[in-house]
Formats: C-alpha cells, sequence, structure tokens
C-alpha cells in the first residue's frame, strides 16, 4: 500500500512571519468617521489651528476626525451619506454667517474651521438637553449602557443637568415592538435621528422604514405602521446597527451585556463571504456585526450571517465521537484515540478486502481551504487514490469546466465592488435577494443609479419588480432552456453587427471566434426559431441582446440556475461567450460572474477537491504537477483520475465500492435521487461522518467524528470573488479538536503522517506547490485584510480583476453551444416542471438555519404552483399536494402564486422531511455529472397522506434518534 511505504514526513516548521495571537487584520480601526470617505483631489483646510488634507467632497466632519480632532455628531455615521438634522455638529467657519453643521459641510481649501468654543459648547449643550428631556433615564440599566452614542454625546458635550421636567408630553410611554426574534424596536429612546431609514434604503435598498407622523409625533415606523415582523423587513440588521441609540437593539446584548473584546472573521454560509466582528464577552458571542472594512461587504450583512449563528452552540451538537458496527446498531461513545483507530481499522480492512480503489473521500465547501486540502491530501496519500470529490460537484463544477475551457480559468472575473461600475446588468439563474442578499444590496444600490436590469429567470424573482428596482428585460423561460435564449442572444448580437470586433481580433481565437459566428448566425439560433422551446418571445431576446451588447459596461451574474442543468457546462460556455463577443471582459463593471452557494465552494475546488484535479486545477495525469505533490507528500499518486460522487454511489450499488470518509456535507439530504443515495450508503461497510449535527447522512454511519463550526477554528475560506478571507477562532473547539487536526489524526492512524502544528502551516504548503497561491500566507491576509488569487510573483497583493490583458489561457476561445433538449420532458404523465431554489432565511440543507429563531421566517418547504395549475387540479393555498417524478414521491403544502409561469412548480430543499430530491432525478450535467436539480417532470395532485417515501423516512429517522439514545456513554470518550 502506497501510503504505508511512505517515508515519515519531517515535522514542519512554524510559520515564520504570523502571529497566531492576532485576532483582528493589522490596520484595524473602528473609528466613525461620520460621513463616507471621498475620492478627489487634495484640499488642504485649517481645524482648531491645524492643517489638514483630505479629499475633496469629504465632509468638514470627516477631516476633522481623520485628524484625531473629535466632533459631536449624532445622526451622522460614516456608512450614511449626512443627513444633518441633529445640529450637534455645528462649528465655525471663518467668512461664514452662523454655525453651519459639519457633517453638510464639504471642506473647501484654505477653509478656516473652530470645532470648540464656548458658543459651540452651548449651543451643543442646548440641543442635547432636548434630547435628554424626552428620554428615560435608565443608563445605568439600558443594555446600550457603554455603547450608546446618546450617553457618550451628553458626556462630550458636557451636560450635566436638564432644565426641562418630565411633565409635560413625551415618547416615554410607547410601547416597544419585541416581535422580531434577533432585535427589539423600543420608541421611547427614539431620537428621530432617521440613520435607521437611510440604513434601509441606502444600504439594504428594502426601503421597509419611514418616519411617519410630523413634529413632536414623528416616529420610525416598519411597513404600514406594523410589527417588524409583518413588515417587508428582512431582518438585515443594518437599522439595528446604525441606530445610535438603544431604540433598535440585538436582543443578544439584551441577554449577554456588552462584549469586552472583538475577533474578525468571516462569515460561513453563503459564497459572499461578508467579513465580520464577532463581539465577544469572554467565550460567549453577544453580537456578529458586519466589518467595515471588510472588502466583500463593507459593514453590511443579513440576517444568517448577522443574527443566525446560535446553532454554532445548539444542544443538538454532538461533541463525542462515537462508532458501532452495523448501522442498525446503538451508537458507542468512545474517545478520539479509540474512534480513530476503529475508523483506520475498518479503511484498512476493506481495502486489504476490495482493493484501494474501494473507499475515497468527500470534502466540504463549508469547512476551510486548509481543511478541504488536508482531507483531499489524506485521499491521495493515505488512501493511495483520487477518489476525493466535493459538494461543487452538485452546484458548481459546470463553472468551472466551462470557464476554464473559454478563458483558461475556472472562476469569476471580478470583485463584487466591480458592480458600482457596470451599466447594464444580467442575472441568469440566480436568485441574489435570498442567495446572495448583501451582494444583491450592492447591486440594487447600482440599479436605482440608473443601470438596466435583464433577468433569465422561469420565476418572478423579487429583482423583477422590486422596490425601486424593475428589470427593462425578464425573460421567463422555461426550466432547461438557458442555452436556447443564450445562443439566440448570441444571434442578435452577431446578426446585428455587435460584435466588439476590436476586442475579439485581439484577444480571442481567430478560427473558435469565426466557426462560432457562423454557429449562431445559422437561422436554427434565431430567437424566432428557438422561440417555442424556450417560451420567451423573440422580440424581448433582441431587446436584452441590443441591451447587454450595446448600453455600456456589461456584467453577467449567474447562478445555480444555469449550472444545475443537463446543459449546465454548455450554458456556462454560452454566458463567456458572451461577454467575450462584445468586450466585456477585464476591467471594472463588467466579466462573466458565477454566484457561489456555499462559502468556500470556490476554495474547496481550488484545493483539489475534484477526483481528476490536484490543487490550483492541475489534472492528476499531468506527470509534473504530480511530481510536484509526490515529492512534497512523500508517496507516489496515481495518473487516473477517481470517483466523482454519483460515480462512487453507483460504484457502492454495484459492491465495489465499501467506504466513505464524508466531511461537513450531507449528502443523503443535498444530493438528488434521495433513494438511491440512501441504497447506495446502505451497501457501503464503512461510512465515516465527520459534522456537527448528527446529520441524515450520519444516520448511515458506522463512525461519527464530531466536527467544528467556523467559530472554533483557524483558517480561511474563499469566496465566490476568489478572495481569501481569514477565519479566526473564537472559541476552543466544543469536541476538543478543530476539523482540520481530526483529519491530520485519522491520516496519522492510517499511517500517512501529518504533522502540522497550526494551519497557517498547512497554507504554508499549499503556498508552495500552487502556483497561483504562491504569494498567500496568514501573514499576508492579516496585513491586506483578504487577498484575491491569483496570488504571487506576478500579483504579490492578488488579483481583483481577471484576464485584464489577456485571457489565463492566451487567447479567448469560444466554443459552439448547440441547445439539446433535456431528456426530463414534460409527458401526460408528469405534466409539469419542478425548479428548485433557496430562501433568504434558510441554508442549503438547513443544518444550522433550521437550529436557529431563522425557521420562524421559513419553517417549512412549500411548493408554489401558478394559479391555473392549481385550479385545474382542484388545488387551494395550504392544501397537502402529493408531487410525483420517475425518481420518487413527496407531499408538501401548496403555495398558490403567479411567481412561477404555468407549467412550472417551484419549491426549497431546506427541510429533510420534504423529500425535495426524492423527486429529482440522475439526470445531470454532459460534462461534469453536476445534476440536474432545476428541471424535473413531475405531476401535482391534492392528497390527504404523507408519501410512502415520507412514512419510511419518519420509521428510519426515529429508529436512528432512538439508537443514538440508547447509546454507550463511557468516561474513556473524554478528549484525549
Ligand atoms: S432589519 Fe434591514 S430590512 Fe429590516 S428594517 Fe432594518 S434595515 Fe430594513
Ligand atoms: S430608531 Fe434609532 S436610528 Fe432610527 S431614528 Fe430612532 S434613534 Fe435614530
Ligand atoms: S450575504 Fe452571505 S456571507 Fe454575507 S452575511 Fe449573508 S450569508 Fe453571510
Ligand atoms: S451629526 Fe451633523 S447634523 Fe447630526
Amino acid at each position: 500500500m502506497q501510503a504505508v511505504e511512505a517515508r515519515r514526513n519531517p515535522p514542519q516548521s512554524p510559520s515564520a512571519s504570523y502571529d497566531p495571537a492576532r485576532m483582528v487584520p493589522l490596520g484595524y480601526d473602528d473609528t466613525d468617521y461620520g460621513t463616507p470617505a471621498r475620492e478627489g483631489a487634495a484640499v488642504t483646510l485649517t481645524i482648531d489651528g491645524r492643517e489638514v488634507t483630505v479629499a475633496a467632497g469629504t465632509s468638514v466632519m470627516r477631516a476633522a476626525i481623520e485628524a484625531g480632532i473629535m466632533v459631536p455628531k449624532l445622526c451622522a455615521t460614516d456608512s450614511l451619506d449626512a443627513w444633518g438634522s441633529c445640529r450637534l455638529c455645528l462649528v465655525e467657519i471663518e467668512g461664514r454667517k452662523g454655525y453651519p453643521a459639519s457633517c453638510t459641510t464639504p471642506v473647501e481649501a484654505g477653509m478656516k474651521v473652530v470645532t470648540q468654543s464656548p458658543k459651540l459648547a452651548q449651543l451643543r449643550r442646548g440641543v442635547m438637553e432636548l434630547y435628554i428631556s424626552d428620554h428615560p433615564l435608565d443608563c445605568l440599566t439600558c443594555p446600550a449602557n457603554g455603547d450608546c452614542e446618546l450617553q457618550d454625546m451628553a458626556g462630550a458635550v458636557g451636560l450635566r443637568e436638564v432644565r426641562y421636567g418630565y411633565q409635560g408630553q413625551n415618547h416615554l410611554k410607547d410601547a416597544a415592538d419585541e416581535s422580531n426574534p434577533y432585535f427589539m424596536y423600543d420608541p421611547s429612546k427614539c431620537i428621530v435621528c432617521n440613520r435607521c431609514v437611510r440604513a434601509c434604503e441606502d444600504i439594504q435598498g428594502t426601503f421597509a422604514l419611514t418616519i411617519s407622523g410630523r413634529g413632536f409625533g414623528s416616529r420610525v415606523s416598519a411597513g404600514q405602521d406594523q410589527p417588524f415582523m409583518q413588515s417587508e423587513c428582512v431582518s438585515c440588521g443594518a437599522c439595528v446597527q446604525a441606530c445610535p441609540t438603544s431604540t433598535l437593539q440585538e436582543k443578544s446584548i439584551i441577554q449577554f451585556g456588552q462584549p469586552d473584546h472583538t475577533v474578525v472573521t468571516t462569515c460561513a454560509y453563503c459564497g459572499v463571504g461578508c467579513a465580520f466582528e464577532a463581539q465577544m464577552k469572554g467565550s460567549q458571542v453577544v453580537r456578529m456585526e458586519p466589518y467595515k472594512d471588510g472588502h466583500a461587504n463593507e459593514g453590511h450583512a443579513c440576517i444568517k450571517g448577522r443574527f443566525a449563528w446560535g446553532y454554532a452552540t445548539h444542544r443538538d451538537r454532538v461533541l463525542k465521537p462515537m462508532v458501532r458496527d452495523k448501522i442498525s446498531d446503538p451508537w458507542r461513545e468512545v474517545s478520539w484515540e479509540e474512534a480513530f483507530g476503529y475508523a483506520a481499522r475498518r479503511m484498512r480492512e476493506l481495502q486489504a478486502k476490495y482493493g484501494r480503489d474501494s473507499i475515497g473521500g468527500i470534502t466540504s465547501s463549508r469547512c476551510t481551504n486548509e481543511e478541504t486540502y488536508l482531507v483531499q491530501k489524506l485521499v491521495r496519500a493515505a488512501f493511495g487514490n483520487n477518489n476525493t470529490d466535493t459538494c461543487a460537484r452538485v452546484c458548481h463544477s459546470p463553472t468551472g469546466y466551462g470557464l476554464k475551457q473559454t478563458m483558461g480559468e475556472s472562476a469569476g472575473t471580478q470583485t463584487f465592488k466591480s458592480v458600482e461600475k457596470s451599466d447594464v446588468i444580467v442575472v441568469v439563474g440566480a436568485n441574489p435577494t435570498e442567495g446572495h442578499p448583501v451582494f444583491a444590496s450592492r447591486m440594487k444600490r447600482r440599479l436605482r443609479q440608473g443601470a438596466r436590469l435583464i433577468v433569465l429567470d422561469p420565476r418572478r424573482i423579487d429583482l423583477v419588480d422590486g422596490v425601486h428596482v424593475k428589470t427593462d428585460y425578464h425573460l421567463q423561460l422555461k426550466p432547461g432552456t438557458n442555452v436556447a435564449v443564450l445562443t439566440a442572444m448570441a444571434h442578435v448580437i452577431v446578426t446585428e453587427g455587435l460584435v466588439n470586433e476590436a476586442f475579439v481580433t485581439e484577444r480571442c481565437e481567430a478560427k473558435s471566434f469565426q466557426q462560432w459566428r457562423e454557429f449562431v448566425a445559422r437561422e436554427e439560433n434565431s430567437p424566432e426559431a428557438l422561440e417555442a422551446a424556450s417560451g420567451v418571445t423573440a422580440a424581448l431576446v433582441r431587446g436584452a441582446a441590443r441591451l447587454y451588447a450595446t448600453g455600456g459596461n456589461g456584467a453577467i451574474y449567474y447562478g445555480l440556475g444555469v449550472t444545475e442543468h443537463a446543459q449546465g457546462s454548455t450554458a456556462v460556455m454560452a454566458i463567456a461567450n458572451l461577454a467575450m463577443a462584445t468586450g466585456n471582459i477585464g476591467r471594472e463593471g463588467v466579466g462573466v460572474n458565477p454566484l457561489r452557494g456555499q462559502n468556500n465552494v470556490q476554495g474547496s475546488c481550488d484545493m483539489g477537491s475534484f477526483p481528476h484535479e490536484l490543487p490550483g486545477y492541475r489534472h492528476v495525469s499531468d506527470s509534473t504537477a504530480r511530481a510536484v505533490f509526490e515529492q512534497a507528500w512523500n508517496v507516489q499518486i496515481s495518473p487516473e483520475p477517481g470517483l466523482r460522487i454519483p460515480n462512487m454511489f453507483d460504484a457502492a450499488l454495484a459492491g465495489s465500492f465499501k467506504g466513505l470518509y464524508c466531511q461537513g456535507e450531507d449528502i443523503v439530504q443535498s444530493d438528488p435521487d434521495t433513494q438511491h443515495v440512501a441504497g447506495a450508503l446502505s451497501a457501503m461497510e464503512c461510512i465515516i461522518v465527520q459534522d456537527i449535527f448528527l446529520n441524515e447522512t450520519a444516520r448511515y454511519a458506522h463512525v461519527f467524528l464530531p466536527g467544528s463550526s467556523f467559530l472554533e477554528k483557524d483558517g480561511t475560506f474563499t469566496n465566490a470573488e476568489r478572495r481569501i478571507s481569514r477565519v479566526r477562532k473564537v472559541m476552543e473547539p466544543l469536541a476538543g479538536l478543530a476539523d482540520w487536526e481530526v483529519t491530520q489524526r485519522l491520516s496519522n492512524e492510517l499511517g500517512y503522517p501529518m504533522n502540522y502544528a497550526h494551519p497557517a502551516q498547512i497554507m504554508d504548503e499549499i503556498a508552495r506547490l500552487t502556483p497561483t497561491f504562491h504569494g498567500v500566507s496568514f501573514a499576508k491576509i492579516d496585513e491586506l485584510g483578504s487577498v484575491q488569487w491569483p496570488c504571487n510573483e506576478q500579483h504579490p497583493d492578488g488579483t481583483p480583476i481577471m484576464h485584464v490583458d489577456e485571457f489565463v489561457r492566451g487567447k479567448g476561445r469560444f466554443l459552439l453551444t448547440r441547445y439539446v433538449p433535456t431528456d426530463e420532458k414534460v409527458t401526460r404523465k408528469y405534466p409539469l416542471l419542478l425548479t428548485t431554489g433557496r430562501i433568504l432565511s434558510q441554508y442549503n440543507v438547513g443544518a444550522q438555519t433550521r437550529r436557529t429563531e431563522n425557521v420562524r421566517f421559513h419553517d417549512e418547504d412549500r411548493l408554489e404552483i401558478h394559479a391555473h395549475d392549481a385550479e385545474e387540479r382542484g388545488i387551494r393555498e395550504g392544501d397537502w399536494v402529493g408531487i410525483e417524478s420517475r425518481a420518487g414521491q413527496t407531499v408538501l403544502r401548496a403555495k398558490v402564486t403567479d411567481r412561477v409561469a404555468p407549467g412550472v412548480v417551484y419549491t426549497t430543499f431546506h427541510f429533510p422531511e420534504s423529500g425535495a430530491n426524492v423527486i429529482t432525478t440522475d439526470s445531470s450535467d454532459w460534462a461534469t455529472n453536476c445534476p440536474e436539480y432545476k428541471v424535473t417532470a413531475v405531476q401535482v395532485t391534492l392528497v390527504e397522506q404523507p408519501s410512502q417515501w415520507q412514512r419510511a423516512y419518519r420509521n428510519f429517522r426515529q429508529t436512528q434518534e432512538g439508537l443514538y439514545e440508547a447509546r454507550t456513554t463511557g468516561a474513556e470518550a473524554a478528549v484525549k
């Protein structure tokens, strides 16, 4: 066995420049500068006798604070444009009458400003007196005590007493709104500064808040003067963060009190990769506040990252390793040592009996780069095969393939910030307001500034007719016809002379372009010819294509609605073709941007999780690349690609694949055709699940290794922009070991030594062996805050925009994208098309979000059905309906809506008992095997009882829960 023959690796030396005690990036600064930073020519003025130089357009307030001169303020904060309502920031400016507000006054060259004078002090005290006279005097017991700007300002202006009595009219008895599970609104403390309203409008773009009433009757009001939970509020928390008082206050602060230290880390939910300050009191998280210097999010967040972190310490966490010989046995809690010994022995026995290739591993897009790297290393070095795959198989594997083939790199081309320079935004098969909400807020801001919008989606997603956002073209195509519509758009661009000839001539392959031009120009690819197939009128396709090609900077953002199709890779290529043909590549405001689902799906692909690719996307058959790893790892690596996840299942059912190490994924719930997956797992003899919860997959497992949440470990995540950000440990691993330590110890037990003392050393190894990561280290990330790969000798500070002067592969390659209808066609038996997606408050299989108060926003998966289809079937809102495909049947409650077109039904997949993937089939992308989740032919009927699968599932779940309850425990289970 190769691994056993491996020589012992030398212990790793500690990373030279990295300080593991560093909790925040270098240059961390939480000062509130009052108004946003500006870019412009330098302007010099004098403030309190000091010369200060700032960019033109900067406010006097910001100029002062940047110079270290404190100016009192209440209605100003640097995440929002100035409003100028509180009058606390008054200053004196030589040559000007009166006392202008420094927050709304821009600097001018030669200006002479005074921020402190007896008159200013008197005016400010007067303002504060008025505020305080209608404010509860409960500072000592207020949850914001010590973190309240009103309190700070009362001190700053020297307010000692209030001349006005409390007998008159006031708001002190106004009732609080506690309806939101995460924050409360106490109007008695409101100073009507409008910061919350502006945050909801400018930062979040939801417009849920207004100031209703006038004068003394002014108050903040959500929706139509409704409780927050009943309004359009999406619980992003921007208003809570903006509020200078305790009026809008996190309930976690009320419960736990104010933080005593801060750790900057990265959200563990979606591929936006928002940076957060984990505000801690000891080892208790009291607030997750978006980090304003976070490059992906710039101080904004969504409900999941900001509020839904309680799962990390949920009582369902399994904290002891467990083993059992058969899945019908009760679990047995054991020590870590025994668990590793048991797991290694069983895996080695399987290899001895069934061959080296009879086992494999699955890496997790929720785990860090370092952890993912170790799992694939364990498979290649300790198992001695390439049977490693990742959940990207079932989401963005076509992105990797399609972009690599056309442009030479498997990743998105831009930064999120780039959208601020876009003139035309095309959203294909993505629902950013639900799936990538913080990016959606950025995009909506740009749309409010006048950028145009094209949406290709079978559903009328929020962006189509959102608040202050309207699409110019909604191409409501039938599921499965992306390639038809994208190719028809290309037809219009080519036949109407809209190609950017100069770009194509200079940057792309002449031959492939000519072939493509000839191909798309054919009549069969015209919008008119494809109208019947796609269901989109030709005029709309023509209009959208013209707008994209001629409207200025055109940026395409796409999601799983593109990739999870039988022609997923073809659609990605079609998108790349469009961008190249119109020259929308290689600068800000343009590009091809896959919106990645899970937090580290980009990273898990980068780290060599796929069976055919070593880290950095180098094919295992490439002997030069293999030699680099063979030398570093002291093993021989097989030149043959290993099994993909669906191949593992097929091989298990065929009897040749017997053991699986699955880290941080719940393949039973997330992969298509649940009964097929369950059958495959039942046929295996040793399944090792490493997770924080006893998930659906763990019910089929023989070894359970407790995982650690993102709060319990160090490492990095890579978001959809290729941005590598630090995950910093805020508490010790609850089960005693971080995930990377678990893999390391398992590997050691298998006889392949790993000796890392810290994840920084793992990243050092990745950087040594991977050209696109040569310049990456924890020290570098600490210094820059985050870094976008490629980061190496040529790009020491990373690469925000890809393909600037030339494509990674040299010349851009056009590929032919012939539309081939999917085999999942409607028939008389299955006359509707089911498509699936996600919802804002839940995440993926729901394992995390279902264990938070987010269930109050979405507590079950429902089937969206058009009124016409519902009426035909006698279905009303809330009825139980059976959904049947050729793979299986399940039952959900109906939601009658016009968001879907007639003939299309839609559901989410966040709850295991919904069984959405019982229905999805084995149909998959021709190039990558990515499942066709987005198109399943189904019939929907009224029913009165759960499906047979659901009844069997409940029984199985009950049995397995019983086997967990009946587990034997022992003192030996203590962490060793
Ligand atoms: S939580 Fe977000 S969406 Fe809700 S009111 Fe506040 S800013 Fe608006
Ligand atoms: S709720 Fe807070 S932010 Fe909003 S107006 Fe009142 S004090 Fe200002
Ligand atoms: S947008 Fe994504 S990364 Fe950002 S807070 Fe929400 S879930 Fe986390
Ligand atoms: S901070 Fe300038 S007017 Fe309120």
